[in-house]
């Protein structure tokens, strides 16, 4: 294995990913595996694109029936004891979130499940069984700047400034980097087959969140009829799964995702600012040329642009 000095440790270079080693440990055991079924759902982002937002929102959209977000019962909803990545695992492990493999085999269809796997790397009974996906990403200067800060808050002994972090970022080397192409790979099958992989973009959803629970929605089968919409379905799902809702509540400003044999992490650590440009306050104006000029020539003659 190919190996570099990454953000906090020795990253390897996991089939054209760079990630720590027990990232790399943990996806190659998902591959192995992991048992997709057919109707599984996968949330799938590069890391710090608004996965945690995502999560909630898509849990929100498809448990409307069981657990109502309007009227009688909406008090007791599951978002607002439990954090959304113990409501949707990742199913790569021991990352981050540890859930066993037979935990992800024990949870009824059809399973909401996280991942921040490129699509490369994805266990290939996904795509053979046609799995449906949904990808999420943002803005890359903004994703440098929330993983910056992530990393800050949830490695010990972090000690990276930010201008070296940038320019491995630049370089390709970041946590499941590089971050063009792993847009790209999710990109070239929803391009391939757009009703099975959806695209956003964290940016476009914070300009229009109802249009994307709408769209979230359909996709998952399940839109929101004429009543739904009468009642504000929509616009509480997007209440109860905003930013400011999320993080002031109280699993979620205190509590500590739940890990097994690792040190908790803090669900805070998920919760920053939540804004579009952020990058703005800072990198210089030659940083953001640079990681524009690089993205730019990296998904040249893909359609894609971020
Ligand atoms: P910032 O660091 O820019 O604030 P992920 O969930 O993929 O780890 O991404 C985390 C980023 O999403 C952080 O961005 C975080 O603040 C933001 N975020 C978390 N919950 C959000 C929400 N409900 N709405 C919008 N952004 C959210």
């Amino acid at each position: 294995l190919q190996t570099r000095e990454g953000w906090w440790t020795t990253f390897v270079l996991y089939h054209g990913c760079w990630m720590d080693r027990e990232a790399a440990m943990s996806v190659s055991l998902v591959r192995a595996q992991f048992v997709p079924r057919d109707d599984d759902v996968l949330l799938a982002t590069y890391p710090k694109c608004g996965t945690t937002w995502l999560k909630a929102l898509a849990f929100a959209v498809t448990n409307r029936f069981r657990h109502p977000v309007v009227g009688a019962g909406a008090g007791d909803h599951p978002l607002l004891t439990q954090s959304p990545h113990d409501l949707v695992p990742f199913i790569e492990l021991p990352f981050r979130h540890i859930q066993p493999l037979a935990a992800l085999d024990a949870l009824p269809s059809p399973r909401l499940l996280g991942t921040h796997m490129p699509h490369h790397l994805l266990p290939p009974r996904v795509n053979e069984l046609g799995c449906r996906i949904v990808y999420l990403y943002r803005e890359p200067k903004d994703v440098v700047i929330s993983t910056w800060h992530f990393m800050n808050k949830v490695i010990d002994g972090f000690s990276i400034d930010f201008d070296k972090a940038f320019e491995l970022f630049v370089d390709g080397c970041s946590p499941f980097g590089p971050i063009w192409n792993h847009c790209l790979g999710y990109w070239n099958k929803h391009v391939e087959e757009p009703d099975r992989v959806l695209f956003l973009k964290y940016d476009d959803m914070m300009a229009d969140p109802a249009g994307h629970v709408k769209k979230l929605a359909k996709f998952f089968r399940v839109p929101f009829t004429d009543e739904e919409v009468h009642a504000g379905v929509m616009e509480e799902v997007v209440r109860l799964c905003s930013f400011e809702k999320l993080s002031r509540l109280l699993v979620n400003s205190s509590g500590v995702v739940d890990r097994v044999g690792e040190r908790p992490m803090k669900n805070s650590a998920f919760f920053r600012k939540g804004k579009v440009g952020d990058w703005n306050n800072y990198l210089t104006e030659e940083m953001a040329k640079k990681l524009d000029a690089v993205i730019e020539e990296k998904l040249k003659g893909s359609g894609l642009t971020l």
